[in-house]
């Protein structure tokens, strides 16, 4: 079975399966034609992950120079020791009281959408709720004004959808680039309690924090937390609403079994060889690209006892859904909160609430690199 095709994304585990069973690794050709390896099994993923042998950088020069310092700079495309300096300094500003202290407005967020997306009859999900939770929770942690998030919002629209042609990727990573470079100078000038406040102190103190890479923090930081987040919250809405006795009140474990069962961030997992690599029976060459696709490691069963089987009290953890090692997801936290408080807040609201389509009739976002649906309508039922 392809890997790019219709029924790959509709759903992706029985080639993914098939892959797995077959190795632990293998060279696929992208629909562009550019070929790279993926990793299909739990132990070679980890061994991936925390190798330091292969790189995370890419290369930059396709890119409008313009856009090169702020893109180039970024923390998920970086190996040590400029990953290590840039990953201490974020961590020092993204703490987990940072973190802890965004439930107000996660909460106050979740139910004004709630509130709006009960005005329609048959409401879609994803772009009533899973979508916009995440980018305003994103907003308030960076200290984004309300009234300046909308063309935010558009550009973060069209870097996750894709607009149509490639040039307004472009245009949307420039307006980003343009719009955090400006709102940085603002902010320098008039301090605020914000992470990009926080950053913005540290990066004063000394010479840790280059502009460039203040920039290139904030747009990370913004791509990195949105789209992961909406499908994770669009995955869980959809496989509760598949379940014939689904729990009353979603708790922290059942996001986990989400996480493991419906991998948003699938397979993006870029990293480079910069040394022959061998994986099981098979060594990869040095300069070749490989993709981890957690997707699949996270059903490898010689790890997870009967992995297509949703079982939150399966007790197993290790999923591999925020990736492993060095690069192990920043915001990891921050998804858990605000999934969690999304989806107790959505279904004790609607207990009642369904898909309003079957299964096979979804559409889901197309691309390797990401697991989440492009629609979700459902039917809220009546109130409790
Ligand atoms: C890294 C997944 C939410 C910020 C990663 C990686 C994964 C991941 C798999 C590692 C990629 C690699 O090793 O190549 C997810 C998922 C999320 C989520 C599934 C939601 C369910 C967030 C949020 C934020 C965030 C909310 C920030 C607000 C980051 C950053 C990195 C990262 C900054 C780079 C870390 C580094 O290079 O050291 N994420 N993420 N993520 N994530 Fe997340």
């Amino acid at each position: 079975m392809s890997l790019f095709g219709e029924e790959y994304t509709a759903d992706p585990h029985p080639a993914l399966a098939e892959l797995r069973e077959a190795g632990p690794v293998h060279r696929v050709t992208s629909a562009a034609g550019v070929p790279f390896w993926m990793v299909t099994r739990w132990d070679e993923a980890r061994q991936v992950l925390t190798d330091p042998s292969l790189s995370k950088r890419q290369p930059v020069d396709q890119l409008p120079a313009s856009l090169r310092p702020a893109l180039a700079t970024q923390m998920l495309l970086r190996d040590p020791p400029d990953h290590t300096r840039l990953r201490r300094l974020v961590s020092a500003a993204f703490t987990p009281r940072r973190t802890r202290e965004l439930t107000p407005a996660i909460e106050r967020i979740t139910d004004r959408l709630l509130d709006e997306l009960g005005a329609a009859p048959e409401p879609d999900l994803i772009a009533g709720f899973a979508v916009p939770l995440p980018f305003e929770v994103i907003c308030e942690l960076l200290g984004v004004p309300p009234r300046e998030r909308a063309p935010l919002r558009a550009w973060s629209d069209t870097i996750i959808v894709g607009g149509p042609a490639p040039a307004d990727m472009v245009a949307a990573m420039s307006g980003m680039v343009t719009y955090f470079g400006d709102l940085l100078a603002r902010k320098r000038a008039d301090p605020e309690d914000d992470l990009l406040g926080a950053l913005l102190t540290m990066a004063d103190e000394g010479d840790r924090l280059s502009g460039d890479e203040l920039v290139g923090m904030a747009l990370l930081l913004l791509i990195a937390g949105h789209e992961t987040t909406a499908n994770l919250i669009g995955n869980a809405v959809h496989l509760l609403c598949r379940m014939p006795a689904r729990p009353d009140r979603p708790t922290a474990a059942v996001v986990e079994e989400v996480l493991r069962m419906a991998s948003p961030a699938a397979t993006s997992t870029y990293r480079v060889t910069t040394r022959p690599l061998t994986l099981g029976t098979v060594t990869i060459p040095a300069g070749e690209q490989v993709l981890v696709s957690l997707l699949a490691a996270n059903r490898d069963p010689e790890r997870f006892t009967d992995p297509d089987t949703f079982d939150p009290d399966r007790g197993d953890g290790g999923h591999l859904a925020f990736g492993h090692g060095i690069h192990f997801c920043l915001g990891a936290p921050l998804a858990r909160l605000e999934a969690g408080i999304a989806l107790d807040r959505l279904f004790a609201r609607h207990p009642d609430l369904e898909a309003a389509v079957p299964p096979e009739d979804l559409r889901w976002r197309s691309g390797l690199l990401m697991h989440g649906l492009a629609a979700l309508p459902v039917r809220l039922g009546r109130p409790p």
